[in-house]
């Protein structure tokens, strides 16, 4: 275990070197460096307890789960729909009524699907409401453009989907042209930057939501600050250290976010687990687990069963009043809804209130947006991003 000290001025007038002489050692303390045994453990059965129970925690749902109506003004983004977990999410919603943008890098792939799905439907009612846009989470520059893109429609969104997701199972590290861990930056960074500029118009949608999928790996999940990308090589990377990180990083920026949101935004930000689902995410597993997961289907949901608990979060009505409770109750973390659609305890890790801002203020810098950049934004003003056109107007 790695130790460091840190020091915090308590002199109070800010004038810096002057004052240094009364700059007192506040705390000197281990900095945690990983997940204690028991800890790991304990998140460990959690994972376990998720694979061998779902089935039968969630066996009172329906499936597909019934929606309610959606108006055709409701207006939902979804990230990575063209497969798993996310087409689903997709489909249901459109076929509810909503008008549904398909966030997706391949759009030909898109395309494809809707012509499908409007086949499918043809006869059932009005056709599907949902259009195309181009996003590749590993680019922030195309992050940003994507939103500029939106925004500049200057209509209301109600619903953002964070849903793409990376788990390169067994892969060595890699990085994006951004320089960050692929898992970090696709999970975590982009539909952190994706949610924060979009905030103009998720008010002008308002009472709107922010769902991220998340995942019960982020109980086995640690953020070091200091190296979110895994470089320093302090820990050895494996791509479950990635991808748990990545996991557990959305959960404690998102309870930030939930808490700088003020009531009036109307924003509810909720962080959700799929369960396990047999999707695209097994596409890089060894052949000889790929068939085990195959084999062992009374356990794995398939991607219907694991969309349940997005659209759970992005539709219930009950979803809103649950957030506000928590942010009035100074409970530490946002909504987390589990695979059963009933709301849970994020990890223990999660509720550490320290590192969740820590992780707020380090992913700002690594997005290239400042720190006062929600409070402008809910304001009406400008925020400068170091990506794409570096400039977002406000609401
Ligand atoms: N399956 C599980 O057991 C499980 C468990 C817990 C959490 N989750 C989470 O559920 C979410 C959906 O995963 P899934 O299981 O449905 O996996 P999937 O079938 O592989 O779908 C992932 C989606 O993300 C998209 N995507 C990947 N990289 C992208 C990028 N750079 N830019 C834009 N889109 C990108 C993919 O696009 P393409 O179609 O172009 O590849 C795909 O549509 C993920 O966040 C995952 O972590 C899954």
């Amino acid at each position: 275990m790695a130790s460091s000290s840190s020091a915090a001025s308590v002199d109070g007038d800010g004038d810096g070197d002057g004052d240094r002489e009364e700059t007192v050692l506040v705390k000197q303390k281990k900095k945690k460096d990983g997940l204690g045994w028991i800890e790991w453990l304990r998140g460990l059965w959690c994972v376990l307890y998720e694979i061998l129970f779902q089935r039968i925690m969630a066996s009172h749902l329906q499936n597909p789960m019934p929606l309610p109506p959606l108006p055709d003004i409701s207006t939902c983004i979804v990230t990575g729909s063209t497969s798993g977990i996310g087409r689903e999410i997709a489909r249901q919603l459109a076929e509810s009524g909503a008008h549904v943008i398909m966030a997706v890098r391949n759009p030909k792939a898109a395309h494809e699907l809707i012509q499908k799905w409007q086949e499918e439907w043809s006869g059932m009612g009005l056709p599907l409401n949902i259009e195309v846009m181009e996003v590749d989470l590993l680019s922030l520059d195309s992050v940003v453009k994507f939103a500029e893109a939106w925004n500049a429609r200057s209509a209301p969104l109600h619903v953002l989907i964070n849903n793409a997701g990376i788990f390169s199972i067994g892969e060595p590290q890699r990085f994006s042209k951004d320089g960050h861990e692929e898992h970090m930056q696709v999970n975590h960074l982009a539909p952190a930057l994706l949610s924060i500029l979009l905030l103009p118009s998720l008010i002008r949608g308002s009472p709107s939501r922010i769902i991220n999928v998340n995942s019960i790996m982020h109980h086995v999940g640690f953020v070091d600050t200091e190296d979110m990308n895994f470089v320093s090589k302090k820990r050895r990377y494996t791509s479950t250290l990635g991808y748990s990180s990545s996991k557990l990083a959305q959960v404690m920026f998102s309870s930030v976010l939930h808490k700088r949101l003020p009531a009036e935004a109307g924003i509810s930000v909720v962080c959700v687990s799929p369960g396990i689902v047999q999707t695209g995410v097994t596409r890089d597993l060894p052949r000889i687990v790929e068939a085990a997961y195959h084999l062992i289907p009374y356990f794995i949901f398939d991607a219907q069963e694991g969309s349940r608990s997005a659209l759970f979060a992005a539709t219930d009505p009950q979803v809103p009043e649950y957030c506000e409770m928590l942010k009035a109750d100074e409970w530490p973390v946002c909504a987390f809804i589990s695979q059963d659609c009933t709301p849970t305890n994020a990890s223990e890790e999660a509720h550490n209130v320290e590192t969740s801002l820590e992780v707020w203020e380090k992913t700002l810098e690594l997005i290239g947006l400042s720190s006062d950049a929600v409070e402008r934004l809910i304001q009406g003003e400008q925020v400068e991003c170091r990506y794409g056109m570096k400039t977002i107007l406000g609401n």
